[in-house]
């Protein structure tokens, strides 16, 4: 068979597969197997642009490291540029390349060595692109190869047009918390320093969301602006669909007594009060509270009433801080790295009564953490870097506390 017929033959099976099923990602997918047999490419995705979200979505993907779900911003990064610039970008080799840090694919920590991305084409509009994931011995691309990708692009995005494409956002549970265009800035002696450049997040009811990013990147400003304990310099906030983004004093008191409880990376306890007090004093000045008792027993400490804090261990007296946040039964636990001062078991105890929270109490919790290990527990994963969201995971099989190890 001559180069020209192969092609063809490849072309109609791609064409049969985008064919086969009337759900659009089944339909991408099996085509994209073929392809990536065909081409010896072992991690293949294909992004989609939701043009009211200005996101993009790994719609479809497959290989060692699926990130299916994840979603990044329009213009973010190498799928960013291909999409918005309509071009066929091509790394033979990431070594060296600044977006790699270390080999790792900036947004996902996948390990790359080699990429190729070729935008997904309608003639008036561009709706996507694939990403071809090391190509298995680096082998360089040929021109047919690079032509057949181009083909396989234009049938798959006019199924996409054809048949549309529901995003894996998740429409079916209820915003409880939604944040546009967050943006903060702090005075900086004359200049300012813009901490939050423009942050879109939804928090949904009874959801475990994880922010991850660097030190410094605005992941505890963010969880501040959230909890009402600090304020934004533009943008809007909604608490359960109502406008939320001027509140005055007493709003805002209400808010954070009612509405959030805090877990702070120190726990904060009054050193002259028992266990039981600690919890006891912050029931009493809450108008709708739990029990404090049960919410010692809780998180297992039922033994350790009668404790002052200097009585208790590091883990132990994060736990009754947690126990002082769940009296208050409030809809939306923060927590600002609660695991970061304890070792790993102590640490774990912790996360095993956060996540009794989310399962047993329909609590949504929202923790910032730098342990990539504990991102695997949350139903999303939200990436900031630099001021912004740099992407959105979702986690189809989130882990258990159990589970973890680090
Ligand atoms: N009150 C403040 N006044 C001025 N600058 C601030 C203030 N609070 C935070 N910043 C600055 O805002 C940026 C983001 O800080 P933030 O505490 O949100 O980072 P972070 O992501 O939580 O980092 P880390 O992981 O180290 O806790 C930093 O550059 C910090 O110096
Ligand atoms: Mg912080």
């Amino acid at each position: 068979m001559n180069n020209k017929d192969r092609h063809i033959g490849i072309v109609w099976n791609i064409m049969l597969a985008l064919q086969e099923d009337n759900d659009t990602e089944q339909a991408l997918s099996s085509a994209l197997e073929v392809l990536k047999g065909e081409l010896n490419v072992p991690s293949a995705c294909i992004w989609l642009l939701n043009r009211e979200e200005n996101k993009l979505y790994a719609a479809v993907s497959s290989g060692e490291n699926s990130i299916a779900g994840y979603s990044i911003s329009a213009g973010y990064g190498l799928p960013g540029e291909a999409v918005s610039q309509n071009r066929q970008i091509c790394l033979a080799s990431t070594a060296g390349d600044a977006r790699f840090p270390g080999g790792n694919d900036e947004v996902t920590g996948i390990k790359t060595d080699n990429v190729l991305y070729v935008p997904l084409r309608l003639p008036h509009e561009t709706v996507g692109c694939l990403q071809l994931v090391n190509r298995t011995g680096g082998e360089a691309y040929s021109d047919e190869e690079l032509s057949l990708c181009s083909t396989f692009c234009g049938l798959a995005a006019m199924v996409v047009s054809e048949k549309g494409f529901a995003f894996s956002s998740d429409n079916s549970r209820r915003v409880l918390l939604s944040f546009r265009n967050i943006i903060k800035e702090y005075p900086s002696g004359t200049e300012k320093l813009r901490v939050l450049k423009g942050v879109d997040l939804d928090i949904y009811e009874n959801e475990f969301l994880v922010i991850l990013g660097e030190s410094g990147c605005g992941k505890s400003t963010m969880l501040n602006i959230i909890g009402g304990m600090d304020t934004m310099t533009e943008g809007t906030m909604l608490v359960d669909g109502k406008d939320f983004s001027h509140p005055d004093e007493r709003q805002l008191t209400e808010y954070r007594r009612d509405f959030i409880g805090f877990i702070f990376q120190a726990y904060n306890l009054m050193p002259n009060l028992t266990a039981l007090e600690n919890i006891e004093f912050i029931a009493e000045n809450c108008p709708q509270h739990g029990d404090p008792k049960e919410a010692l027993a809780l998180v297992g400490l039922t033994d350790r009433a009668g404790n002052y804090p200097s009585m208790m261990s590091g883990g132990q007296q994060q736990r009754v801080s947690i126990a002082r946040a769940i009296v208050k039964e409030p809809k939306v636990i923060l927590a600002d790295e609660p695991t970061a001062a304890l070792d790993f078991t102590t640490g774990r105890d912790v996360l095993t009564v956060i996540e009794k929270l989310v399962k047993e109490k329909h609590t949504t919790v929202v923790m910032v953490t730098h342990n990539v290990e504990i991102a695997k527990m949350a139903d999303r994963v939200v990436r900031f870097k630099n001021g912004r969201i740099a992407s959105i995971r979702i986690n189809p099989w989130p882990a258990s506390a159990s589970e973890l190890i680090w």
